[in-house]
């Protein structure tokens, strides 16, 4: 597979990760709202004494209708056929046919009821650390003696390049959908300046940590980028910038991130984010080692 084949791939993979997590996460919501809504039979027999197509305890529960009576409003429609037709069983005005469908009214309740931005911003920060993980890990892999002959394979400074460029793409993908979440109401200021949020939904402190984690990922990227027209110096003193965004993001995230609040997702976030602080640690002591070994070759 030719680097620009596998680009591709990588990216039209993750907007599939990006649209599946969406879905997912819209999913369960939706399974734990019908849970909240579930009759609660406590193992008694199911009986729908009236036979209009709501067991008794539902009606009792959910539908405040008559268990006795089949139409409970007396505007001759069948309870079980008002709930089907998304009308109100105790409303003897509300009745199948009606009224017309208002699809503005319906497309705008679906909207309200289904936080896109929200759920697509939650998956895109989840990749943008990915990349951002997978960025840092070919980086340091690199000089790693135990990791340089695994990597070296798939490794160029091309692909580096572009793995953090996509972790830029995502994460500024994850930041400016808030825009668009009507539930959380930042403007453009709450999620370009740190510490400028007054949100009592978000914790600010964290939030300024992934703020300016992104900033640091633009530097990076760009300057890498750059990289033939600068000084190798200067490349390198902004490279010290990674660890530095790498610890903000993983704080950010787990801070206040809704899907860290699953033992599985935040578990596994801490321990690859844990991982890579291992393999910076050890690359650290491979380089101070080997300047050592180099200085004593020099001396002999
Ligand atoms: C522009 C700056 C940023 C803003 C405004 C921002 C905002 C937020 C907010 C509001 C949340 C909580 C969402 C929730 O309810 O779960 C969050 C979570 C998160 N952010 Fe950021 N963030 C920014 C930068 C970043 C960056 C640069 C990364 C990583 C590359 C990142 C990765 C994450 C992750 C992994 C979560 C947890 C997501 C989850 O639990 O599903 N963020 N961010």
């Amino acid at each position: 597979m030719s680097i620009y084949q596998m680009k591709s791939k990588i990216i039209s993979y993750s907007f599939i990760v990006v649209a599946t997590f969406s879905l997912l996460t819209f999913s369960f919501a939706r399974a734990e709202e019908d849970e909240i809504k579930k009759v609660d039979y406590n193992k008694e027999v199911i009986v729908d004494s009236d036979l209009d197509g709501l067991t008794d305890k539902g009606e009792q529960q959910i539908y405040n209708t008559n268990p006795a009576s089949i139409d409970s409003d007396g505007d001759s429609y069948l309870d079980g056929a008002e709930v089907l037709a998304d009308t109100d069983p105790m409303d003897a005005q509300d009745y199948p046919g009606h009224r017309a469908l208002d699809i503005a009214k319906i497309t705008d309740a679906v909207n309200q009821e289904i936080p896109w931005a929200w759920y697509v911003s939650r998956a895109a920060g989840i990749l943008g650390f990915i990349f951002l993980w997978i960025t840092i890990f070919l980086g340091l892999s690199i000089r790693n003696p135990l990791l340089k002959r695994f990597i070296e394979p798939i490794y160029s400074f091309d692909f580096h390049c572009f793995t953090a460029a996509v972790a830029v793409f995502w994460a500024l993908v994850h930041g400016t959908s808030f825009l668009f979440d009507s539930m959380i109401g930042f403007g453009i200021k709450d999620v370009a300046i740190p510490f400028y949020t007054q949100s009592e939904l978000i914790h600010g402190n964290a939030l300024a940590l992934g703020i300016m984690a992104f900033y640091a990922m633009v530097v990076m990227t760009i300057t890498s980028y750059l990289r033939a027209h600068m000084s190798h110096w200067l490349w390198r003193a902004l490279h010290f910038l990674n660890p530095l965004a790498f610890i903000f993001v993983v704080i950010h995230g787990y801070v206040i991130g809704t899907d860290m609040k699953n033992f599985y997702i935040g578990s596994a976030f801490l321990f690859s984010s844990f991982l890579l602080a291992l393999i910076y640690l050890s690359s650290l002591v491979f380089v101070i080692v080997n300047k050592f070994k180099r200085k004593d070759e020099h001396s002999n």
